[in-house]
């Protein structure tokens, strides 16, 4: 069975008290068993955030990280040095990241070897932008997405790499895909695995659908066939909302 995931995406929100201060709050809450719970904090928060996280099931994730092993790269962090503070999980990918920062799917693709040879999980985002799908290209675009950045991989691979759709019309607009649409795209996507590897890849790999979710919504989405969880944004930043997504299973 694939694994169900809920990752709570933090961006650029909270200080260390209030970081503190929802790590205790998500502690207070009963999650559903079954479900793999994630949050990744702001950089600066990590390392407390791995600590304060000791002993539970929350697992901490970084939201970006650099390609290169270290040097001249200021301001930048690498995969050794997230691995070292006890991280092992990295978004790459956000299309907060490929619209502002200009990620590009052959960065994406060096990023993910990257995180692959430190050890990391990788949960790879990507989606279409509304005039993708107002023009039909959408199921192309997603393809050519995971051809890109994710492709280069060998099956075995694969054992690290948890995918996240997020139609970017529908991150933080308060617009979420229909669950049918989010069906339709997770079985083209699990189509495009089988085509690339085989069928048994295609059902191995956990899909997160991601924008707008929210606990009123999350267990028509959850319920869908070919999605295996969720990447949740606005809604991750309160622990009752997060929890009772979670719970949505
Ligand atoms: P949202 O963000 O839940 O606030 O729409 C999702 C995301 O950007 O991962």
């Amino acid at each position: 069975m694939r694994k169900q995931i809920v990752a709570g995406n933090w961006k650029m929100n909270l200080n260390a008290a209030e970081s503190q201060e929802l790590i205790d709050a998500l502690k207070a809450q009963t999650f559903n068993d079954g479900v793999h719970v994630a949050i990744a904090t702001p950089y600066v928060h990590l390392a407390a955030a791995v600590d304060q996280t000791a002993g539970t099931s929350i697992d901490v994730a970084a939201q970006n990280m650099h390609q290169a092993a270290s040097g001249a790269y200021t301001g930048e962090v690498s995969a050794a040095m997230l691995e070292g503070i006890g991280v092992k999980t990295v978004i790459l990918g956000h299309s907060e990241r490929r619209a502002y920062f200009h990620e590009t799917d052959a960065l994406l693709a060096e990023k993910v070897n990257a995180a692959l040879e430190n050890d990391m999980h990788v949960i790879f985002c990507f989606g279409e932008e509304l005039e993708d799908r107002k023009s039909e290209a959408h199921f192309d675009l997603v393809t050519s997405q995971l051809t890109n950045g994710l492709f280069h991989l060998n099956a075995s691979q694969w054992a690290n790499i948890t995918l996240a759709y997020e139609p970017v019309w529908a991150i933080g607009t308060g617009e979420t895909a229909s669950p049918a649409q989010a069906q339709e795209m997770h079985a083209h996507i699990r189509a495009v695995l089988a085509a690339k590897y085989d069928d048994a890849l295609a059902q191995s790999v956990s899909v997160l659908y991601g924008g707008s979710v929210k606990p009123a919504n999350a267990k028509e989405i959850f319920a869908q066939t070919d999605v295996d969880g969720g990447l949740i944004g606005g809604a991750s930043l309160k622990a009752e909302d997060f929890a009772a997504i979670v719970n949505a299973f």
